[in-house]
Order: C-alpha cells, then structure tokens, then sequence
C-alpha cells in the first residue's frame, strides 16, 4: 500500500489526476474505473484541464463506473450518468464508457451483463474510489460480502442522509442502488483510493489500519497487492503516525 498525504483538497486533485494520466500514458487503451461524489470532481476538473492542454489523451481509454441509482435514468439530474456527462464526458472523449442502468427492467441481467462486459474489455486496470462515512466502497455497504460481484444493493441510512446534500430531501434519495461487488473492485490490477476532509478521518483510519473486516468494506483493500491511498492531510489526521506515509 502506498499513501500519499497531500495538504489540501486542491493538491489531492492534482496527484490523483497526475496517477491517472501516467497510467494513461504508460497504457493507451486503459480500461479505467471511475467513481462520483463530491470526492473525485476535482481530479476530473484538473484531467479535463490537462486533456484540453494537449497533455494527456483518453481517445482510447474504455470506462466502468462503479455505481449508479435505481430509478434514476440519463434524464434525471442527480442520476451518476449525468455527473458522469456534465464532469467529464462532455469534455473529453473516450472510447467506450460503461454505466449500470438505473432503469433496468431486468437487474440480475443488466449485473450478469456488466461484469461480462469488464470481463469481455480485459478487466479493469485502474480503479479510483472514494469511501462512504460507513466505509462502504462502490455502495458495497457494511456487511457486504468480499467475493460480492455487481449486484443491487439497498443504501445504508447513513449513506442516504450523506447524500441527500444533492437531493431536494432525502425522501427523493433512492435507496437502492447497482453497484460494482467488492470482488468485482478488487479484481482491478489498481485501486486508488481517495478521500479528504476530516469528516473521513474516523472511517480512513478503520479502513487502512483496523482489522480486515466486512464491518468496514474498504477495509478489504488492503489486501489488495496495489493499492495507491491519496489523502489530503485532514482525512490522514488519524494515520498521519503510520511507517508508510509519504509526503508529496
Ligand atoms: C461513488 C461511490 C461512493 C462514493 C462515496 C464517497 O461512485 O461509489 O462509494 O465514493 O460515497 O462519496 P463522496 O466523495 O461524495 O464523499
């Protein structure tokens, strides 16, 4: 595991988009898996910024994203499919992009389907992530399984009072989602985990540092054998003691 402990929101951004693009770089046909929430939207600002300047190409890159709302299509503004378009897609070009259906008619197909079709694209080479206050990853919630592959979920109350920054109230916050299983994540040949602010110190420090646990979902990353941690110094608060922090 490899943790960076960067000052702020800004410079956390920065090396996080920097990791993407070398990965790019070094594979031009990168299949990436992407995250939403308020965590990952400057790393997306800060790509969009270094595609538009010529400094990195996605032209080739195929994309999974993790998760997205049941009930919530391409139409809705909270869907993650149009985070998705309005953070990134719109700006710049990939080859391919792949998003769960919030309106699947069939669920246990569209899951089958979207874990043939990482399958089909070689698997996922980079996946970013950023954690729930609960520790889930994705929106595995606690108690998820390790082996869980891409499935419905239902949504933790914490998670849905979360979210419901982005909602009217939080009766309009879905309370299912599909997501990616932990397996399906820990399948990635690289996971980035991000996350700052210190409303996720708590939750930073039971992921990385207790014990490997479904209680805690992210805490199965680290038994992933490449794991990149970014923290900005807020998040790291409660690890900051720990051996193998870097300072960047
Ligand atoms: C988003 C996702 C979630 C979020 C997590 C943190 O696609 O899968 O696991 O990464 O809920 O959300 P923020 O970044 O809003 O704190």
């Amino acid at each position: 595991m490899n943790i960076f402990v960067v000052d702020d929101y800004e410079q956390l951004s920065k090396k996080a988009a920097q990791v993407v693009a070398q990965r790019v770089q070094a594979k031009k046909n990168l299949v990436l898996g992407l995250a939403t929430g308020s965590t990952p939207v400057g790393m997306y600002q800060e790509l969009v910024r270094m595609h538009e300047n010529g400094l990195v190409n996605f032209g080739l890159v195929t994309t999974f994203n993790l998760d997205e709302y049941v009930g919530l299509g391409s139409d809705d503004s909270q869907s993650y499919y149009r985070f998705m378009q309005a953070n990134f897609f719109s700006h710049v070009k990939v080859e391919k992009s792949f998003i769960p259906n919030g309106l699947a008619t069939d669920f246990v197909g569209e899951c089958s389907s979207y874990e043939a079709e990482i399958k089909s694209n070689g698997g996922i080479d980079v996946q970013i992530l950023g954690v729930g206050r609960d520790g889930h990853i994705g929106f595995n919630e606690p108690g998820a399984s390790r082996s869980s592959r891409t499935c419905v979920v239902s949504l933790d109350a914490i998670t849905m009072q979360d979210n419901s920054r982005f909602f009217a109230d939080i009766s309009r916050v879905p309370n299912r989602a599909i997501t990616m299983g932990i397996g399906t994540i820990l399948d990635a040949r690289e996971c980035i985990l991000l996350a700052n602010g210190a409303h996720k110190a708590e939750i930073i420090l039971r992921a990385l540092k207790g014990p490997v646990t479904e209680l805690v979902p992210a805490s199965f990353l680290q038994t992933h054998e490449n794991l990149t941690v970014i923290l900005d110094k807020d998040a790291a608060k409660k690890i900051i003691s720990c051996q193998i922090c870097v300072r960047v």
